[in-house]
């Protein structure tokens, strides 16, 4: 179960072998550090990588940020090693592309175990594949579990659009469905989603509305690859000064004596219930999140 009140709008992907990116992240406005050891490292570089990414998350200074390993699948030469290295480095979550199956899930937290990682460490795991869409449910419905759960998913659109031949088109039309899919799932059983990411880092415009298209499915935030991406990200997935307004507006409605023990009432004209009083609550704690965050 992720912590439902934790702002994860921005998740900045970092190759591990690139040292001056692993510094910058501390300074970024980011939600989530997510160092990567998979397809941004070359096969020969991958065990120094592995080596940089341990020592980096060791030394620390990512503050407020959830700090994630992303390993190689654990079906490939090195995830084994990346999981065991991972596991008692510091990492919050670690992050596990290609995930398909509940039985990959039970092998990643054996592994987890076996490296002696805390048990609070979370997984976050990636779906990117075909496969993956169609055993979404089951694999959100593994999430929540006494050690190592799965807080995040994480949506690889790259790969998705390699493995089913799907266009990458700027409305996602031919995705749409996997999309709202995977939300669906990961809102059945408590965790956060994260939208894949948007490869034309230079391409304010483009980016801007994929980040609006991925909040209105009901996605949490984004993944990211460059800090030009940061400051719209926030903002987008960030509540609004309106949405916050109307939300305390709400909160505040119910809390009159006149309306209490009631279940809906008139506000400007609107009906409101107390489902939008639990929607209002999450918005400003929410937002107090990040306020406290830049605070
Ligand atoms: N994280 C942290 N810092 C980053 C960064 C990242 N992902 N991408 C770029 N930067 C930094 C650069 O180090 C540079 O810092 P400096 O000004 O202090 O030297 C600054 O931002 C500007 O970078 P820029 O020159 O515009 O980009 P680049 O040509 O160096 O790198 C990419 C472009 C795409 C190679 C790079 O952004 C990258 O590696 N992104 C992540 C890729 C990845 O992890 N993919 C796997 C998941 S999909
Ligand atoms: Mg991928």
């Amino acid at each position: 179960m992720a912590d439902q009140t934790r702002p994860r709008r921005s998740a900045l992907y970092m190759p591990a072998s690139n040292e001056r990116a692993l510094e910058k992240a501390k300074s970024l406005d980011i939600d989530a550090v997510i160092v990567d050891l998979e397809d941004s490292v070359a096969p020969e570089a991958k065990s120094d990588a592995r080596a940089q990414a341990v020592a980096a998350v060791k030394a620390g200074g990512y503050g407020r940020r959830e700090v994630l390993i992303r390993v190689n699948a654990p079906g490939t030469d090195w995830g084994r090693d990346d999981i065991l290295a991972a596991a008692t480095s510091g990492v919050d979550a670690v992050c596990v592309p290609k995930v398909e199956s509940v039985d990959q899930l039970t092998a990643i937290r054996s592994t987890l175990d076996e490296g002696g990682a805390p048990s609070e460490t979370t997984i976050w795991a990636m779906i990117e594949t075909p496969l993956a869409v169609l055993n979404v449910d089951q694999i959100a419905k593994a999430g929540p579990a006494d050690r190592f759960p799965v807080s995040v998913l994480l949506l690889g659109t790259n790969d998705l659009a390699k493995e089913t031949r799907a266009a990458q088109t700027p409305d996602r039309l031919p995705m749409l469905t996997w999309l709202s899919r995977c939300v669906v799932a990961t809102r059945a059983y408590g965790l956060d989603i994260l939208d894949g990411v948007y490869n034309n880092f230079r391409d304010e415009e483009g980016f801007r509305r994929e980040c609006q298209q991925g909040r209105d499915l009901g996605m949490d935030g984004k993944t990211l690859i460059h800090p030009n991406q940061i400051g719209i990200c926030n903002e987008v997935f960030s509540p609004s000064a309106e949405d916050i307004d109307w939300s305390r507006k709400v909160i505040a409605a119910f809390d009159q004596p006149e309306n209490a023990g009631k279940g809906v009432i008139t506000l400007d004209g609107q009906m409101v219930e107390l489902l939008h009083r639990d929607i209002a609550r999450r918005t400003v704690a929410i937002a107090d999140a990040i306020a406290g965050d830049a605070g």
